[in-house]
């Protein structure tokens, strides 16, 4: 089904060289990393209720084509066949989530155990194999019960997240060590209430705002909640997509931008949890656009749990200007915060490839909240690659950008920055949120009318190159 490719041969891009392995450590952590409703489909089985996305994907004009989660990559059916694909990369760690409705449908009251024994089955099959499970608890499907009483603007959901976290560990705990609380919540906050992109697709900055704290308030409660439950010893952290932002000069107007840009995409998180306040010069900028953060007595303290970890995804990063095309640096009284294309090569996403810019946001974060060890959570492009007329999948681009990627992440601890771990986003083409079915970010390419997984030629080239660092070659 796959043609077996030599060490290294698929990393034919010219600043990739075929022989080349990252300088990464024997004992460095690999894995790849999924989401529940991007690949396990049965989205109405065995107990579960709808979750906001399975909402927002009947909007006409949310998702593309009318794509929904319905079915996916089917994996709640294949389960065993893809913990196979993925003891085949020889990778150490799968991150994958819960779903919550799945789990606790209606997003309140007792576990469902039918929705329980799906994870159980996926835990026992990844310890079988001896890979270790790296639980999500939160990947962006709320029970849509839980929207319709207020979402994450309301301050209950993030009691209601805490109870969901006691289930999860009340089930799993056994067997699970390593838990990350949210999946980016700028995405839930900003992409699901303010520009509504995302699920629920809400427009309002001020929903935003409050989802942004009662997001990270979730976080402490259920973070208290997994390490007041939790069996045995367990590491916890939270997987932020934090933005590296650059400014475009180094005019007063475009620094100030990119600080704003950093502010509120990077500080408004990391500075919560880590140092227990918000940065005072993000209230400020919220305050001038009328907004604040609905913090009350003691939430900082339930923010500032201690973090095992800091999950860090990264895909590009961008450069600020603080003035817009015809050089006004205010409009409608507020300064300009414009995002600069610098005209570098895309993924089929738009996004321009940056890995300089992971060096950096690592090294930088390791800087400003020093002592905390920080995996790469998710990294990866997407491509429009299709099978050849072999069945085969040949992707150099998706190769190329794997390769240079870990070399910045090797960079960035060389240059002093406590990376311990990298997982590739993703295992498998799946249900790319907005984008539907369209983009493509696996490292196995699936085929969605016959389901057929095909380990693309990254896949082998990844499997190589773990196989080769850890050897020290
Ligand atoms: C991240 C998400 C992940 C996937 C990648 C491409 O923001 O966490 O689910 O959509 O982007």
């Amino acid at each position: 089904m796959t043609t077996r490719i030599e060490p290294g041969a698929a990393a034919h891009a010219a600043d990739a060289p075929a022989t080349a392995v990252p300088a990464l450590p024997a004992d460095f952590l690999w894995g790849v990393a999924t989401s529940a409703y991007q690949i396990e489909g049965a989205a109405f089985e065995d107990g579960r209720t709808a979750s906001i996305w399975d909402t927002f994907c009947r909007v006409p004009g949310a998702v593309f084509e009318g794509h929904n989660g319905d079915v996916a990559c089917d994996h709640y059916h294949r389960m065993p066949e893809d913990v196979e694909l993925i003891a085949g990369l020889g990778v150490d760690a799968y991150r994958f989530s819960l779903s919550w409705p799945r789990i606790q449908p209606g997003g309140s009251g007792a576990a469902n155990t039918r929705g329980l024994a799906f994870y159980d089955r996926l835990v026992d099959e990844l310890l079988a194999r001896d890979i270790l499970p790296w639980v999500t608890l939160y990947h962006w499907d709320l029970p849509q019960e839980l929207e319709d009483a207020g979402g994450w603007p309301a301050r209950d959901t993030a009691h209601r997240f805490a109870d969901f976290a006691g289930l999860a560990m009340g089930a799993l705990g056994d067997r699970v060590r390593w838990w990350t609380t949210l999946n980016e919540p700028w995405c839930s906050a900003v992409l699901g209430y303010e520009t509504g992109r995302h699920a629920p697709g809400r427009t309002d900055p001020a929903d935003a705002m409050a989802a942004v704290h009662h997001l990270l308030l979730g976080h402490g409660l259920a973070a208290q909640r997994l390490r007041a439950t939790a069996p045995g010893p367990i590491q916890v952290g939270i997987t932020l997509n934090t933005a590296h932002a650059l400014p475009a000069t180094d005019a007063r107007a475009d620094r100030e931008a990119a600080r704003r840009a950093d502010g509120l995409g990077t500080r408004i998180y990391t500075d919560p949890l880590v140092l227990g306040s918000y940065p005072a010069d993000v209230v400020d900028d919220l305050g001038a656009r009328g907004l604040r953060l609905p913090v009350q007595d003691g939430d900082l303290a339930v923010i500032a749990q201690p973090l095992d970890f800091l999950g860090v995804n990264y895909y590009t990063s961008h450069v600020f200007s603080g003035s817009d095309e015809q050089g006004r640096e205010l409009v409608d009284g507020l300064p300009v915060t414009r995002q600069v294309p610098q005209g570098l090569p895309v993924t089929a996403m738009d996004w321009e490839i940056t890995p300089d810019g992971l060096t950096d946001l690592l090294v930088r974060l390791g800087r400003d909240y020093p002592g905390l060890p920080i995996y790469v959570t998710e990294n990866g492009a997407a491509f429009d690659d299709r099978p050849g007329p072999d069945g085969e999948v040949d992707d150099p681009d998706r190769t190329a950008y794997y390769a240079r990627h870990l070399d910045a992440v090797a960079a960035a601890r060389a240059a002093g920055a406590d990376v311990r771990g990298y997982f590739a986003w993703s295992l498998l083409d799946n249900f790319e949120w907005g984008y539907g079915y369209e983009k493509r970010f696996g490292i196995v390419h699936v085929d969605y009318a016959t389901q057929r997984r095909t380990p693309k030629q990254s896949a082998h080239w990844y499997r190589d190159t773990i196989r080769r660092t850890r050897a020290g070659d």
